[in-house]
């Protein structure tokens, strides 16, 4: 793409999940410049079947990390940005997620912050992640992504396999 390095990009895309964070706030104005961006993302005959919701205060984080087997991040950061879904999703609506999700991510890379999603789930999980967060009829949670500048790495190994493959190995 003309005037972006694809070296930037290939950092950009590449920027490995953050679930450790420093305790520096990340103001409001920042994360609303990452929806900014997420928002500009195309869709499925342009229904833009997401909505976010932005959530910085402690008890409320700690219980979205309870609603997710691998959630607890999201208690660690100092702020969540939670994509919430259509309940009448159509074929595209997954794809449409993904690709909505993939811009706040790399938003969130340009911007410095470490950022890592996380799923809830199962079902009465989403339900209760609703209810905690007040959202009205017609929209469900799907995703969180715990946002903040990046802390210590862990010095553990990782529970999943890390790197990616090669061209190589893709190209079947
Ligand atoms: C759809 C999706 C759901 C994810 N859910 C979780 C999750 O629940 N908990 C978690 O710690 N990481 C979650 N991740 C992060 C992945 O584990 C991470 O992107 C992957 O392991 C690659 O990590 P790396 O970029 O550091 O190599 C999720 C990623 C995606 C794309």
């Amino acid at each position: 793409m003309p005037g972006i390095d694809p070296a930037d990009l290939c950092r950009l895309v590449a920027a490995p999940a953050v679930r450790t964070f420093t305790d520096r706030p990340v103001p409001e104005e920042t994360v609303r410049g990452l929806v900014d961006v997420a928002r500009r993302t195309g869709s499925a005959r342009n229904r833009q079947p997401w909505r976010f919701r932005i959530v910085a205060d402690g008890p409320t984080r700690s219980g979205l990390a309870r609603l997710g087997a691998f959630a607890a991040h999201l208690a660690a950061a100092p702020c969540v940005l939670v994509l919430l879904a259509p309940d009448d999703s159509g074929r595209d609506t997954d794809f449409d997620l993904g690709r909505v999700a993939q811009s706040v991510v790399l938003a969130a890379a340009a911007a410095g912050l470490g950022c890592c999603p996380a799923t809830v789930y199962p079902e009465r999980n989403v339900e209760r992640a609703g209810r905690l967060l007040g959202i009205g009829p017609g929209w469900h949670v799907r995703w969180c992504f715990a946002l903040g500048f990046p802390g210590r790495r862990g010095t553990g190994r990782s529970a999943v396999p890390t790197g990616r493959l090669g061209v190589d190995e893709l190209l079947i």
